[in-house]
């Protein structure tokens, strides 16, 4: 293997509280479920967990609350090898929650920030070392879009590569457009980012640089001559969520070790594509050795 990758991951961490259900609930409808689980999720933290898995050195800079949620998600982190001296439990404040239904072979989530929205500039600005000592550094939106803000600053002005993962979707300044090393919206996310504009047109803007992810088509991306489609994997999904994670951290990953864009694209897919084979976000997140046997 080439060189263990220092991934910095700047997020949200929460408890998933997961529903399955055969129906999804229309509004004023009540339906009866058939399971209830809460298990660790977060994209900040289901970046970080799927980076570890696969063989990198990972920190996490983030925030959970004083509760027994807050304990699991250390905890959780803990066993998965990331370190966690910047989660800092935020006093009289509950952790970041995501209410999941999962029905009709998809997810719909309602997200509670919490202690996220601690993840703050100044709390940022105590962690530049290890910003500078990153070979990329992964942030998503589930935290406040001035912390995305200012990180972008920040990497830019450090040398260090941004990959921002706008997710969930809200509108991206310029300025973090231009400063981020790489962009990893789904479609819709972009169609948000790019007020309306084609994925061709998006794409043709930000050669190498705006890769935008289609599910189970693949990830398109333009590289400066044509637009590339990497197709991803088929496989018997059973829960999607953390998909979109698993990949961005294999991507992230990947480049970092200085895997060429097509190869850091297919192992991130190949990561994904099995990430969904179990049930939860982090549940089916593969081992390095599982994504090279698969490869
Ligand atoms: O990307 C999946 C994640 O989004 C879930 O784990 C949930 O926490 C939501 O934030």
């Amino acid at each position: 293997m080439s060189k263990k990758a220092k991934v910095t991951v700047i997020g949200s961490s929460s408890m998933d509280l997961v529903v399955t259900s055969n129906k999804r609930p229309g509004a004023g409808e009540t339906v009866l479920g058939e399971s209830f689980k809460t298990v660790p999720g977060g994209k900040g933290a289901n970046q970080a967990v799927a980076a570890a898995r696969l063989g990198a050195e990972v920190t996490m800079i983030g925030r959970v609350g004083d509760d027994h949620y807050g304990e699991i998600i250390l905890n959780n982190f803990k066993q998965n090898g990331v370190n966690v001296d910047y989660v800092e439990p935020v006093t009289e404040m509950e952790s970041g929650t995501a209410h999941i239904i999962l029905a009709e072979g998809d997810n719909s989530i309602v997200v509670v920030k919490a202690a996220n929205d601690e993840v703050t500039p100044a709390y940022v600005d105590q962690i530049v070392e290890v910003i500078k000592n990153s070979d990329i550094v992964l942030i998503q939106q589930e935290i406040p879009e001035e912390t995305v803000e200012h990180v972008a600053a920040l990497c830019s002005e450090l040398g260090v590569p941004l990959m921002l993962n706008p997710a969930p979707a809200r509108s991206v300044s310029d300025e973090v457009i231009e400063k981020a090393a790489y962009i990893t919206p789904n479609e819709h996310e972009a169609k948000i980012i790019f007020d309306g504009a084609s994925v061709e047109n998006s794409l043709r803007k930000y050669p190498n640089k705006l890769f935008i992810t289609e599910g189970k088509n693949g990830v398109r991306y333009y590289d400066g001559t044509e637009e590339i489609l990497v197709p991803s994997y088929a496989v018997e999904a059973v829960d999607t969520t953390g998909a979109g994670d698993t990949f961005n951290a294999a991507f992230a990953v990947a480049l970092a070790e200085g895997k060429s864009l097509q190869d850091s694209i297919k192992f991130a897919n190949r990561a994904a594509s099995l990430s969904v084979m179990k049930f939860g976000a982090q549940g089916g997140m593969p081992t390095r050795k599982e994504v090279e046997a698969n490869l």
